[in-house]
């Protein structure tokens, strides 16, 4: 399966169509994508970054696990399956422009909303959407400003709000089995080519916070963000749990 031309270039992923090799392994050109992990680690708006060499590969393999698991499940994303070490083969999906963050533990920017302390088990799970657009540094909106920006109907609101809650109801045992806190994280998601919500872009360590669930110990992006070092080495942990040892 040969790379296309590149159709995007985020700060973590860039984003190829395929040669149109019409369907050579099944795969419509026209439906599908392939994503690259790249090395490049940042933070705060991209105002700290750094590269990682293996942090492509970790992310690819974290997030091909978690997709196949919540494919098991009979949850629709974009995840058709990995190709290579940093490559994976996705649907083509006409991404919305939201980060759907889901809270389990109370971390990161709710110790100021809600002024409860970092740790806190939360009673409820909650769920923020923020608009996905770097100029305004993604700002938290509701339902309302979604409608003035349309760039979700409300149906679709509705739609992405209840996923995120039913993938929670799914990841958060399923962390829990591995020894990990979900902390809280981010989704997003995409319409296919027929309309219908699907899950799209990725999780890794990147986009969520996961905790040892003993110690509390990080072992996510919060390493880069808060400057503690042995980076990679959480990744690999989480890599490690997941995958039982088998990479
Ligand atoms: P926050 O506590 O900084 O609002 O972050 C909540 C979760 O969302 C955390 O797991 C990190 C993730 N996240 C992203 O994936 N991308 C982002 O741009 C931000 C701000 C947070
Ligand atoms: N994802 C954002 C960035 O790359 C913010 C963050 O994760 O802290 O800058």
């Amino acid at each position: 399966m040969d790379k296309g031309y590149l159709l995007h270039e985020g700060k973590a992923k860039r984003v190829y169509t395929l040669e149109d090799t019409e369907g050579e392994d099944g795969f419509d050109p026209k439906e599908h994508l392939l994503v690259e992990f790249k090395d490049s680690i940042s933070a705060f708006d991209g105002v700290k970054v750094d590269e990682m060499p293996e942090k492509g590969v970790l992310n690819n393999k974290i997030s091909s696990i978690i997709y196949t698991f919540l494919e098991e499940q009979d949850v629709s994303t974009h995840f058709v399956k990995k190709l290579n070490s940093k490559e994976m083969l996705v649907k083509r999906v006409d991404i919305i422009p939201l980060e759907v963050v889901i809270r389990n533990i109370v971390s990161g920017s709710l110790i100021k909303r809600l002024g409860f302390k970092e740790g806190t088990i939360l009673k409820y799970p909650v769920v923020e959407l923020y608009y996905k657009n770097d100029s305004l540094s993604d700002p938290m909106i509701n339902e309302y400003h979604i409608k003035n920006l349309e760039i979700a109907t409300e149906e679709e609101v509705e739609a992405v709000t209840k996923k995120a809650l039913e993938i929670n109801e799914l990841l958060v045992p399923y962390f829990n089995e591995r020894d990990l806190l979900l902390v809280d994280y981010k989704l997003e998601f995409g319409r296919d080519s027929d309309e219908n919500i699907i899950l799209a872009d990725e999780i890794s360590p990147d986009s969520c916070r996961l905790w040892d669930r003993e110690t509390y110990k990080i072992l996510d992006k919060d390493r880069f963000r808060k400057d503690m070092g042995e980076v990679l080495e959480g990744y690999s942990e989480i890599l490690q749990r997941i995958s039982g040892g088998e990479q």
